[in-house]
């Protein structure tokens, strides 16, 4: 073990002090939302096309707020926003499907974000091939991995929805295929 910072030794007080002196305002609890979008734009997310179904409405978004929570049991979490037209879906439904989308499939992430002029709601599904999995709700095939999901958890965040979900099936194609992301506010490939 190497030896201690010698800013653990500081009372938390001074810490904040130090922090504070350095970027005004940086610890306070409000963050400017476009100085925490600026920030974001340097995480780069893999795109996933998030589907659900109740009473037989479709509805999907492109998102790349998704990520492995644990393996055994094996769940993984998704924020929504609650203005979202597919929140209401899943909420009814408690079932999603999370599928990753990849480099050759930015059309369907377009569609999925309202990229796409009068595309809605479930005219975003004519694009891709589109099937029921186990659960019943759509699962895009050409996806680098579709999971099929049951929401075992809601947690309200301010403007989102987090859903704790727990994995029921995982199609994964034959073939590998490289990732659609998202960096710097446009889609982005691995080179
Ligand atoms: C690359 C990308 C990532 C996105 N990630 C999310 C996300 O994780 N969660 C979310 O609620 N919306 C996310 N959005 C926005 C939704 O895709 C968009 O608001 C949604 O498709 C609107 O659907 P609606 O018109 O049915 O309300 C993302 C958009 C893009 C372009």
């Amino acid at each position: 073990m190497g030896s201690p910072s010698p800013l653990q030794s500081l009372a938390p007080r001074q810490l904040r002090q130090l922090v504070e002196a350095d970027e005004p305002g940086c610890l306070t609890s409000y963050i400017d939302p476009p100085k925490f979008r600026a920030g974001m734009r340097h995480l780069a997310g893999a795109c996933s096309v998030i589907a659900s179904c109740s009473v037989g409405r479709r509805a999907g978004l492109t998102a790349t707020a998704v990520c492995s929570v644990s393996a055994e049991p094996a769940q993984l979490l998704v924020c929504v926003n609650r203005s979202v037209r597919a929140h209401e879906i899943i909420a009814q439904s408690g079932l999603l499907s999370v599928n990753v989308l990849s480099e050759a499939q930015e059309n369907i992430a377009k569609r999925f974000a309202g990229m796409v002029i009068d595309v809605a709601g479930e005219d975003r599904f004519a694009n891709g091939d589109w099937r029921d999995g186990k659960l019943g709700i759509p699962m895009l095939d050409g996806s680098l991995v579709s999971f099929g999901c049951r929401v075992k958890d809601v947690i309200p965040a301010a403007t989102h929805t987090v859903f704790l979900c727990e994995v029921v099936e995982v199609v994964v194609p034959a073939e590998d295929g490289k990732p659609l992301l998202y960096f710097g506010g446009s889609f982005a490939r691995i080179v």
